[in-house]
């Protein structure tokens, strides 16, 4: 017998709590447990893509990306975000995803603690373990933000702090005070940040701020997967200053070799194109997350006013979330985003008014 087949990284790791509930879920049940958007990829995103196809833009491109995506995505920095990133600060990634493995692989040794929001994205914790790194949960105050005299504690003597905000599971947005205190302690303790701020488009009655504006010490993490309704493109990137790029792009070029080449010249076109599309994806998950929070505060139901993303996180316990679960609502229980969300389910509200209304009804029905 073979000993020690695999590697203890890998071992080290379970596989993702949430799909097991997608697997049990009863056929005619209402989804509230995706993390993606509903919406098609707008019209114009599609044609590009369906040209470049035709064009026979179907080979490697320049392993970093296509020039011009990453020009754009450069003045997309510099409108949205208020940041300098030039071209050469740009590695164009599959998803989002692949921007904070090759991050977590560029930056972490053996035994180096990687702290995290707790509850927070799935692949963190796991990311963590699989660079050789040690996941370390940062615990959220009740509102489920971050306590920033509580977290500068742990931040001493780490190496990564993934800042992800607006948040999933959580829905909280941070304030401006908090990233910048978060940044500017870190990069003074010698601590990294990679700034996830994937649901960036999706702030309700805040302002999204981008860590990189606080401190040199950051690599900021976005994609086209959620902006743009683009999750199944796999289109994400990296930006960071000269010498993070330098390692990261080694990691970049031998597991990717490039980004698809044709969700490339598609996010060209969503980057370039108008944003009214992005505009009023807002706009409706805005309504969305009045119906979710008025119908589950209805219900009696107490938690924090989702802020951004499309998700609500409500605190309920096992007995409740199975309920909901049999009456053909799938929503995800907490544990699957950390062990300090064990008494919560995530709700999505990437899903239709119709579908939300209609789950409110049957969760109704069965909590009565
Ligand atoms: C916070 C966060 N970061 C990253 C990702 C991954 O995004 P992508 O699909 O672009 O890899 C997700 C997807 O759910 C996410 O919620």
């Amino acid at each position: 017998m073979i000993q020690n087949r695999f590697s203890e990284r890998v071992l080290g790791i379970e596989m993702s709590g949430i799909r097991r509930f997608f697997e049990a879920a009863k056929p005619d049940s209402i989804n509230l447990g995706l993390g993606q958007p509903d919406f098609h990829t707008p019209e114009h995103i599609k044609e590009a893509a369906i040209q470049a196809i035709h064009d026979n833009q179907t080979g490697y491109t320049f392993n970093t990306g296509l020039f011009e995506l990453r020009e754009a995505l450069s003045d997309k920095f510099r409108h949205d975000n208020n940041l300098e990133y030039s071209p050469e600060q740009i590695i164009v990634t599959a998803g989002a995803g692949e921007a904070l493995h090759i991050a977590l692989e560029a930056l972490v040794d053996k035994g180096d603690r990687v702290l995290y929001q707790d509850p927070g994205f799935v692949s963190y914790e796991a990311g963590a373990v699989l660079a050789g790194g040690r996941p370390e949960g940062v615990t959220l105050d009740s509102n489920l933000h971050i306590d920033i005299e509580a977290c500068k504690e742990q931040m001493d003597g780490a190496r990564l702090f993934i800042l992800n905000s607006p948040g999933n599971p959580t829905g909280a947005v941070e304030s401006e005070e908090t990233i910048k205190a978060i940044v500017e302690y870190g990069n003074d303790a010698g601590v990294t940040i990679l700034s996830d701020e994937v649901y960036e488009h999706f702030v309700y009655d805040k302002n999204h701020y981008s860590a990189a504006n606080y401190g040199d010490d950051v690599i900021t993490v976005n994609a086209a997967s959620k902006t743009y309704s683009m999750t199944g493109w796999r289109l994400g990137f990296l930006a960071g200053p000269d010498e993070y790029i330098e390692q990261c792009i080694k990691v970049h070029q031998y597991c990717q070799t490039c980004a698809t080449s044709i969700s490339q010249h598609a996010a060209l076109a969503a980057y370039t194109g108008d944003q009214t599309c992005v505009r009023e994806m807002k706009k409706e998950y805005a309504k969305r997350r009045e119906l979710i929070y008025n119908g589950l505060t209805g219900l009696g139901f107490e938690f924090p006013k989702p802020e951004g993303a499309f998700y609500a996180f409500v605190p309920m316990d096992h007995e409740t979330i199975q309920k909901i679960i049999d009456a053909r609502v799938i929503v995800i229980p907490g544990d699957a985003f950390g062990i300090n969300a064990l008494n919560y389910a995530r709700f999505s509200y990437a899903a239709s008014r119709e579908d939300i209304t209609e789950a409110l009804s049957r969760i109704e029905k069965v909590l009565r």
